[in-house]
C-alpha cells in the first residue's frame, strides 16, 4: 500500500488531507471538463507519494513516477490500461511541469496547485490549465464539498 512506505508525517502538510483535497478538486474539475475519476484519484495518493522532506525535494515526481512501476499490478486493478503511461506522465512532471494537452494531467496539476494556499502561497492562475480551476466563483465552491465525497472503497482505505 502506498501509505505503508510513506516517510513523512501522514497529517503534514503533503500527507492525506493534502491527497484528499487534490482528490476532491480534481473531481470536481473532472465533472466541469470530463475526464477520468480513477486518473485523478490515483494521482492525488502517488504524486507526493515519495517526498523525502516537505521542502521543494524536485525529484518526488521522478520517484513517484518510477515507484508506479513497481505497484502496476494494484495500478491496473483501478485505472484502464492505456491511461497508464499518461498517469506516469502527470505524476512524475508534476513537479516542474506547467501546462500539458492532456486533460486528465491538467486536471491533476491544476488539482494539486489549487491546494497551495495550504502553504501560505498565493495562486498564481498563470500556472493553471483548465479553465474552471482559473474561475474564482468555481475556487470558493470547492470548500463546500466534502472531502470524502464518493470515496471509492480502495481510497477509503487510507482513512483507516
Ligand atoms: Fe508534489
Ligand atoms: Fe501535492
Amino acid at each position: 500500500m502506498i501509505r505503508d512506505q510513506y516517510i513523512l508525517d501522514w497529517h503534514g502538510t503533503h500527507g492525506i488531507q493534502h491527497w484528499l483535497r487534490v482528490r476532491r478538486n480534481g473531481l470536481a474539475l473532472c465533472n466541469a471538463h470530463g475526464g477520468s475519476r480513477a486518473f485523478i484519484e490515483l494521482f492525488s495518493v502517488l504524486h507526493d507519494c515519495k517526498r523525502l522532506d516537505d521542502g521543494r525535494d524536485l525529484d518526488h515526481g521522478k520517484r513517484a513516477a518510477e515507484y508506479m512501476e513497481i505497484i502496476r499490478n494494484d495500478i491496473d486493478k483501478i485505472l484502464a490500461a492505456e491511461e497508464f503511461d499518461d498517469l506516469k506522465y502527470a505524476v512524475e512532471h508534476h513537479t516542474t511541469g506547467l501546462h500539458t494537452g492532456n486533460l486528465n494531467a491538467q486536471i491533476c496539476w491544476d488539482s494539486d496547485r489549487l491546494d497551495i494556499g495550504r502553504v501560505d502561497i498565493i495562486l498564481d492562475k498563470y500556472y493553471l490549465n483548465t479553465e474552471s480551476a482559473k474561475d474564482d466563483s468555481f475556487i470558493a465552491s470547492l470548500d463546500n464539498i466534502s472531502l470524502l465525497s464518493g470515496l471509492s472503497d480502495w481510497f477509503s482505505e487510507y482513512l483507516k
